[in-house]
């Protein structure tokens, strides 16, 4: 073969080589050192001594047209596996992009939110207690002396120091009447505890208490505030009624029902077919237990309720089963965002 038949070859090989490897192989059947280029130059010396010039240069020519073919290919070759990488990794800028999801608030924080809107939009002050109470402010000051009857309905909580985990948000009313001097209204939402636990007790849940001191108030200022407040919690003017009934704190007492929230007042199983829904205890503060925290029954009375809030965040948005407050199933709680 001559040296063109040799470079057209090759060219050929070049050309056809997919990647560097190939390539390589294609050098080394040309170049290497038994190469057809190689074997051709080391023959030379067998040529006719005025051929030899002429023959030499020729493969040279060849050769170095071979070593550029091959640069330029190898260049080739590795711009294309360049150009794929980008065009594999390339990113798309245009797409929409993927938002981190937002949290919500846990229906029972919503509904306290709005009870606290509600009574905070009426002059009242929101204040807290501690859940870790002691004995005085979550019974006795509350007029339940130590072997009162009263008591064995809280299944408290005791931690064998005297103190216990609050069984009601009531002490918080002890703790402002303390403090404060009248006129008070304050409400106390919070966390409280007692050993219950079955479909309709969980061991924690929540209340917010009432509680309102001044000269002159009577049962009236505590029946327009409830009624007021059920119409503006459930966004309907509800039928409420108040009942007799006993908390040593409050003298006298009244639980209150409201007209059932499902149903109308028809009856459902919602009110268990009554027509009413129980929603708060009330009355107007037990003289003694002014008197305990320091406040002058004959000069100034009062009045308290208090409600738990896992109930009527429950009756407000129609939540049907105690538990789903407390398993955090995000299917459930997404619904409130
Ligand atoms: N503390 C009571 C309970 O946990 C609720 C209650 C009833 C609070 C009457 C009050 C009230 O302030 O006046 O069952």
């Amino acid at each position: 073969m001559n040296t063109e038949e040799i470079l057209e070859n090759a060219q050929n090989a070049i050309a056809a080589a997919r990647d560097e490897k190939t390539l390589d192989e294609v050098r080394v059947a040309y170049l290497g050192k038994k190469g057809e280029l190689t074997v051709l130059l080391k023959g030379l010396g067998r040529l006719d001594p005025q051929e030899r010039p002429k023959m030499g240069a020729a493969i040279n020519q060849a050769k170095e047209r071979l070593l550029a073919l091959i640069g330029e290919r190898k260049q080739a070759l590795s711009d294309e596996h360049l150009q794929s990488v980008v065009e594999e990794e390339a990113v798309d800028v245009t797409l929409p992009g993927r938002s981190a999801g937002s949290g919500g608030l846990h229906p029972v924080t919503l509904a306290l939110e709005r009870i606290e809107d509600i009574f905070v939009g009426a002059g009242y002050e929101v204040v807290t207690g501690p859940e870790v109470e002691d004995d005085y402010h979550n019974f006795e000051a509350l007029n339940l002396a130590e072997n009162h009857p009263a008591r064995a309905m809280h299944d408290t909580f005791y931690f064998g120091d005297g103190t216990l985990l609050r069984t009601h948000t009531s002490p918080v009313q002890v703790r402002t009447m303390e403090t404060q001097d009248p006129p008070i209204r304050v409400i106390c939402p919070g966390r409280v505890y007692r050993r219950d636990s079955d479909l309709t007790h969980t061991p924690m849940f929540h209340q917010v208490e009432g509680l309102v001191v001044d000269r002159g108030i009577s049962f009236a200022d505590l029946k327009g505030t409830v009624v007021d407040f059920v119409h503006r919690f459930f966004e309907k003017d509800l039928d409420v009624r108040f009942r007799p009934s006993y908390f040593p704190f409050t003298e006298p007492s009244a639980e209150v029902d409201v007209e059932c929230v499902k149903c109308d007042g028809a009856g459902c199983r919602v009110c268990s077919h009554t027509g009413w829904l129980e929603v708060m205890g009330c009355g107007l503060v037990n003289p003694r237990v002014l008197e305990m925290s320091g406040i002058d029954p004959e000069e100034f009375s009062g009045f308290a309720f208090g409600f738990g809030g896992d109930r009527l965040a429950m009756l407000l948005y129609e939540i049907d089963d105690l538990r789903r407050l407390f398993e955090n199933d995000l299917r459930f709680l997404r619904q409130f965002n």
